[in-house]
Order: C-alpha cells, then structure tokens, then sequence
C-alpha cells in the first residue's frame, strides 16, 4: 500500500529560499500542501505575502490558501534582511501581475481551523520563517494547536549564527516566539544552519535550472542568480546555502537525513546571544531533549527530489 502524501502548512517569509520551499512543497508528489501562511521577516508581512502570492501564479499553485499573518514580532520590532533578498524580498526575477488571490483569514487562524479541521496527528507545520505565527496560534488555542503531528522548522544553529556571531535569522528575530514553540510539546524537528549549509547552490545547479527552459526554472534560475550575488557580497560564500527546501525535504523523505535528539533551549536575554539555539550535543545538561536535530543530508537526494518537484508543477511552458 503507498503512504499518502503528508499534509503540511508551509509559514514562510519569501525570501528566495522560501520561495523554492514552496515550489519543493507544491511539486512533491509525496505532499499535500493544505496552505501558505506567511510572516513578517525576511521583508516586511505585505512583501512576503505578495512573494508567495506571485511564486504561486509563475508555478500554477491554484487552489492552496495564501493567508498573511503577523507582521513583526511578539516582543521586538521586526529586523529584515534586505542585504540578501533585496527590497522586494525577493528580488532578480521580473514577476507577472499575481492571480492567485490572499486568503480572507488571518494565518494564525487558518492554521487552526485547518488542525482543528482534520484529524489530530496528520498535520505537520513547517515554519521556514521566525515563529510569531505559530506560538500566536499556540498562545489562542494550545488545544488545536497541540493537534499538530510534528513541526518541522529551519531555523537555529547549532554553532555559528548569520546575523550575529550567535543566532540564526528565524531564531534572531523572535527569540521569545522560538522558546514558546520549543515548549509546546508537539514533536519538534530543526534544521539549522550546520544542515542547510551543506546544501550549496552551486553553478552546476544554476545551469541546471536556466536548461529547464519552463517558466519555472527561469523563475528559480533567476531567483538564485541573485541570492548567490548577494551571498557573495555578504558573507564572501562561493555558493550559497539553500536552507528552506530541507524542513520540506525532511518531510518528504526523512531517510536523506541523519538527526539526533538533544536538548535545545533558546535565548532571549543575552546582550550579545539573544536568539542563540543552545544545543545540548553531548547531554550535559541532563535536561530533557525537546527536538530532532538534523546532522546531516544526503545532498545528491536532495537535489533529485527538488528537480522532480519542479518538473512536476502545473505550469511548464509560457
Ligand atoms: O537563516 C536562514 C533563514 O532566514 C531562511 O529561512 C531565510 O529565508 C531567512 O528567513
Ligand atoms: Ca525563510
């Protein structure tokens, strides 16, 4: 008998990673995409969710609700990252007009009514964002919301960050969201930057996508033509990570993956470790492990199972 698909919401902030999960998500024979939630980070909460909204018309993603959900933060004023996805979010690509419409519902209240709508433990939620809309949602209705069957997140690290020496983006932004969705008690997988940075975008993949000849392909051709510049630029990377598409790959396939459960608490007071992940590795702690962290992928997988997905989407010719 073959599994069916695994329902999933992806909450992202598009951004050019992002916008390659979705594709990934919408693709994938192996998932059931119920919805797109966004949040503000990468770009403000309006930038993001016309990204995700033009994403899906190049991609003819129909028939998956777009909801926009919060804006910034639960306790900071929101930092974005225009010096990689530029002031659109999600600059290099000359979009179309969108006509897939935004959802009439808060995404916090999407993600609900969807966990409350199908049965409890065949959802999993799959933020490649900061976390204010899940731990709002867990904050208005922890009952539904510990319906979920497992978060699966990109975002921390287990050593270095990339906004500070300390902390991940995702993790960065809203610490105090992170730390509240760590305790939630739904099963918890991360895939931090020691993961996504073996997944490289490289120039054998760039070409890849251009020789695809699809709308599609030149949308991701030109997506990650810019964020290689802007790797380049900001972190003197030769090709840089694609983190997003893992936490939906982890899904899709979780035999690509090594991972180990260890303890992960998150900082929120520390003058120069705010937003830091602190993984517990080898136990000393002795506090209880709370997540399933990715160690390491299988990068050869990974990439046959993005160019299946993107091969797979509706829209192939102009
Ligand atoms: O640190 C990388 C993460 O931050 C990715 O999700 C990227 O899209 C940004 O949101
Ligand atoms: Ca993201």
């Amino acid at each position: 008998m073959t599994t069916p698909p695994a329902k999933i919401i992806l909450d992202c902030d598009p951004g050019h990673d992002d916008a390659l999960a979705i594709l990934l998500a919408a693709g994938s024979p192996a998932v059931e995409l119920l919805a797109i939630t966004t949040v503000g980070g990468n770009q403000t909460l309006e930038k993001v969710t016309l990204n995700a909204r033009r994403v899906c018309t190049v991609a003819g993603i129909r028939g998956v609700p777009v909801a926009a959900g919060c804006a910034g933060p639960l306790a900071r004023p929101l930092e974005t990252a225009p010096e990689i996805h530029g002031e659109t979010g999600l600059d290099g690509h000359d979009f179309p007009e969108p006509d897939v419409p935004l959802a009439g519902v808060h995404a916090v209240d999407l993600i609900l009514e969807i966990l409350g709508r199908e049965p409890a433990g065949t959802v999993t939620l799959v933020p490649t964002g900061p976390l204010t809309n899940l731990a709002v949602a867990l904050r208005k209705d922890p009952h539904t919301f510990r319906r979920a069957r497992e978060i699966v997140w990109m975002g921390g690290a287990l050593g270095l960050g990339n906004v500070t020496p300390a902390a991940e983006f995702n993790a960065y932004v809203d610490p105090e969201a992170a730390r509240a969705v760590f305790a939630s008690g739904v099963p918890l997988a991360m895939h931090g930057l020691h993961l996504t940075h073996q997944v490289r975008v490289t120039e054998s993949v760039r070409r890849r996508l251009r020789e695809m000849g699809t709308p599609v392909g030149r949308m991701a051709a030109d997506l990650m033509a810019f964020y290689t510049e802007r790797y380049r630029r900001r972190f003197e990377m030769g090709d840089p990570p694609l983190h997003d598409p893992c936490a939906v790959a982890f899904v899709i396939d979780r035999s690509i993956f090594r991972t180990q459960r260890m303890r992960v608490d998150v900082e929120t007071r520390g003058e120069f470790t705010a937003g830091m992940t602190v993984c517990d590795v080898h136990g000393v702690t002795g506090r209880p492990a709370n997540a399933e962290v990715a160690m390491e992928i299988d990068v050869v997988r990974f990439w046959d199972m993005m160019f299946l997905a993107l091969a797979a989407l509706p829209i192939q010719s102009s």
